[in-house]
């Protein structure tokens, strides 16, 4: 097992999360639980209730992006009434990214607030949706749009639970795997090169997992509340959300920030900020993790439209964030338009010699 304590509650990377978890409820004196589960993973969410002990129930729902809705948490809180759930019940929310953000907004609006511990099942929830706080749901006018910050008491990170998930959703979570790797720099980044070559299920994932996430919690601890400095963490993100966007969300948001990591890259290579050497190595380990360097698309212009009504988009500049080395990341850099443009031309094409000219 591996703990982190770099935010104001554990962060525990572990294979055995039903004994440790039932562990630290044991330890921290909770006399009640419930846990609240993604429904595609029941069987690990009862095989931690049954370690837990007597006092527990499992409450399963059917997720996904397209459930992450006030409807689904109106369900949950329901759920949790007709259950009697107390203020001093902790509530246990097993699942990827939707059911942390979910359950966890359930967490900080029932009673207004009840202890809640995040166990994270997905690449994605384990390295970002988890860590930090963030918990919401999606409105129609768009993704994330009504949550709260609401602290866990602890997260678990379920290192085991990785070998049901599919590829697809695990190669969501290598593109921000690869992000937190550019922001660290160093052995974090070298690691990643150096495993590419082997197939995912030999990676030392506890490590992998442990080195990922202790660069968004060292993160967020210097910008809990999202001042500033958390910005870094929204590499590849201002293309890749408008990438996202402009494709109908067909183009998944692992995707698009791989695609959006490339074009930050090329951004900052074009404004002389960033070398070719780095950032052929950021092109190589996302073409050796398979993940995607070109937008499936031809439409520029529908891009740019999206990118200037990001939230990134004040007083008419836009602004990115881009490496200036692998591990030295800047944020609120503006840049000109026609190197924005000559980017999103670029990100159509296959990299090659034409990556490099200015
Ligand atoms: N709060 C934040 O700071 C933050 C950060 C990043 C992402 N997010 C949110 O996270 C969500 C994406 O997370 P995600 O990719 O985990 O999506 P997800 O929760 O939908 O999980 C992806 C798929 O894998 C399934 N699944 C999860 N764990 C599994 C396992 N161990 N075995 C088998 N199937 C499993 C899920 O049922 C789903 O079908 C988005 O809604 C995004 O907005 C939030
Ligand atoms: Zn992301």
């Amino acid at each position: 097992m591996t703990r982190l304590d770099d935010l104001p509650y554990p962060i525990l990377v572990t294979p055995e999360v039903p004994t440790e978890a039932a562990n630290f409820v044991r330890e921290s004196g909770y006399a009640r639980s419930i846990v609240l589960c993604d429904a595609k993973v029941a069987p690990r969410a009862r095989a931690i209730a049954r370690a837990i002990g007597k006092q527990t129930s499992v409450l399963s729902f059917s997720l996904g992006e397209r459930r992450k809705t006030l409807r689904t948490v109106e369900r949950v809180l329901e759920a949790l009434a007709e259950q009697k759930v107390e203020r001093t019940t902790l509530l246990v929310g097993v699942g990827g990214g939707v059911a942390t953000d979910l359950f966890g907004f359930a967490g900080a609006t029932y009673m207004r607030g009840v202890p809640f511990v995040a166990i994270a099942t997905s690449l994605v929830a384990m390295v970002d949706a988890a860590i930090g706080g963030k918990t919401g749901v999606d409105l129609r006018a768009g993704k994330n749009l009504a949550g709260a910050f609401k602290d866990p008491v602890a997260v678990f990170c379920d290192v085991a639970a990785l070998a049901t998930l599919p590829p697809r959703a695990m190669r969501e979570g290598l593109a921000e795997v690869v992000k937190h790797g550019i922001i660290e720099g160093d052995e974090t980044f070298a690691e990643l090169e150096e495993l590419a070559a082997q197939p995912l299920q030999k990676w030392p994932w506890e490590k992998v997992i442990a080195d990922s996430l202790r660069v968004k919690a060292m993160v967020v601890a210097d910008d809990r509340l999202e001042r500033g400095a958390r910005e870094v963490l929204n590499l590849g993100h201002t293309f890749g959300h408008a990438i996202e966007r402009a494709s109908g969300y067909r183009v998944s948001h692992g995707s698009a920030v791989a695609i959006g990591l490339r074009a930050a890259g090329l951004l900052a290579l074009r404004t002389g900020r960033f070398s070719e050497s780095e950032h052929l190595r950021v092109l190589s380990l996302l073409a050796l993790l398979r993940l995607p360097l070109i937008v499936p698309f031809d439409r520029v212009d529908a891009v740019l439209r999206a990118m200037s009504v990001d939230k990134k988009a004040r007083d008419g500049k836009l602004r990115f964030v881009m490496p200036r080395k692998i591990g030295d990341v800047e944020y609120g850099v503006t840049a000109p338009l026609p190197s924005v443009r000559a980017v999103l031309k670029r990100i159509r094409e296959t990299p090659g010699a034409a990556e490099f000219r200015r």
